[in-house]
């Protein structure tokens, strides 16, 4: 990678211009070493005049303001300087406070074309007021993915501190990038996840060049290929509970829908049903959505019922009824 090549040139340069002075070498000798030696330095110093300008700047395609441009550079800069992404070309979907999703081009090192890049406006999940009813036995995650230990962290997530917002920022996206892994690991139909900074996700892109993948909600289908689908989207649903993951936000809008096939996204509010009490109804939740959207292309279908059906088969407890629009994320302006 670029790092390494990097790291190679600055030593051949040290190299070069450390050389010990020569003795004993006949003049002519001497003319050809140092004429040889200037171009090489030459030959460099362009190269690494490149690598500098690469390393100060990411001037992208895309015609972001000037606000949203600052914005892309803190969120993307660093994916740019390791050689995972060359350009940004369009804004896929996005703006104001929610998460905005690029199309980027690849660095042809990468194994796609295209990478997405999502990226959180900071107030995103600040603004979520009922967000314990996800976070319930959830770890914290630093910008590694390591757990938070250190009681100075956690105290300050526990106070909301700017610092603890902060960190609770920077852990939701860890949860989501952590939760895509495992559940395409798992061979669940959702975008290969790449890479994961402090605020911003590397994603397979799906689409094709000119525009992005339309949500599930914007699609008709006959009714073969619904049923098709219906029967995929429940296998997924499945993979996740076997990967002990409920989507907790899963609807015809966070599922892309490419070349016949489906391809789940959204996952920061995934939870885990061993851990957070509300797993239940928020699965139950998850499948009435999605059945509404498959009721609405000719699938027959009893959401509750069948919801119940994977939970027990899936071993997990019936949990208490719950009145569903408690679930709903409330979101307040903080500004
Ligand atoms: N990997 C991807 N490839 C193409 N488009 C994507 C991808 N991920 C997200 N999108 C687009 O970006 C939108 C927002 O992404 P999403 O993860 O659902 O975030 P949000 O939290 O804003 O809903 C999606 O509705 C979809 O149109
Ligand atoms: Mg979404």
């Amino acid at each position: 990678m670029t790092t390494n090549h990097q790291f190679e040139l600055y030593e051949q340069i040290e190299d070069i211009s450390g050389l010990p002075p020569i003795r004993n070498v006949p003049d002519q000798q001497l003319r050809h070493h140092r004429s040889r030696k200037k171009l090489i330095n030459e030959q460099k110093n362009t190269e690494l005049y490149e690598l500098e300008e690469k390393e100060n700047q990411f001037n992208f395609s895309y015609g972001a303001s000037k606000h949203e441009k600052a914005w892309i550079n803190d969120s993307l800069f660093d994916f740019y300087r390791q050689s995972w992404i060359d350009d940004i070309i369009r804004l896929i979907k996005g703006g104001g406070k929610e998460a905005s999703v690029y199309q980027c081009l690849a660095n042809p090192s990468a194994p796609y074309e295209f990478i997405a890049a999502k990226v959180y406006r900071p107030r995103k999940f600040r603004q979520l007021r009922n967000d314990s009813l996800y976070r319930e036995g959830r770890i914290h995650l630093d910008d590694e993915g390591h757990e938070i230990r250190d009681d100075r962290a956690l105290h300050a997530i526990q106070k909301r501190t700017n610092f603890g917002k902060r960190l609770l920022h920077t852990s939701w996206i860890e949860h989501e990038f952590q939760t895509m892994s495992k559940l395409h690991k798992a061979g669940a139909n959702i975008p290969e996840p790449f890479a994961s900074g402090n605020n911003a996700i590397l994603m397979a892109y799906v689409g094709w060049e000119d525009t992005a993948a339309p949500t599930l909600n914007s699609v008709r289908l006959d009714h073969e290929e619904a049923r098709k689908l219906f029967d995929k989207a429940i296998e997924n649903v499945e993979i996740m509970l076997s990967k002990n993951c409920v989507h907790g936000d899963l609807s015809a809008y966070n599922i892309l829908y490419h070349d016949g096939e489906i391809c789940l996204i959204d996952f920061p509010q995934a939870i885990d049903p061993l851990v957070n009490r509300n797993a239940h109804a928020i699965f139950r939740r998850d499948i009435i959505r999605l059945c509404e959207y498959f009721q609405s292309q000719g699938i027959n279908c009893e959401p509750i019922k069948l919801a119940d059906q994977l939970w027990k088969k899936h071993g997990f407890e019936l949990g208490p009824n719950v009145d569903l629009r408690l679930l709903e994320p409330v979101f307040v302006d903080t500004d």
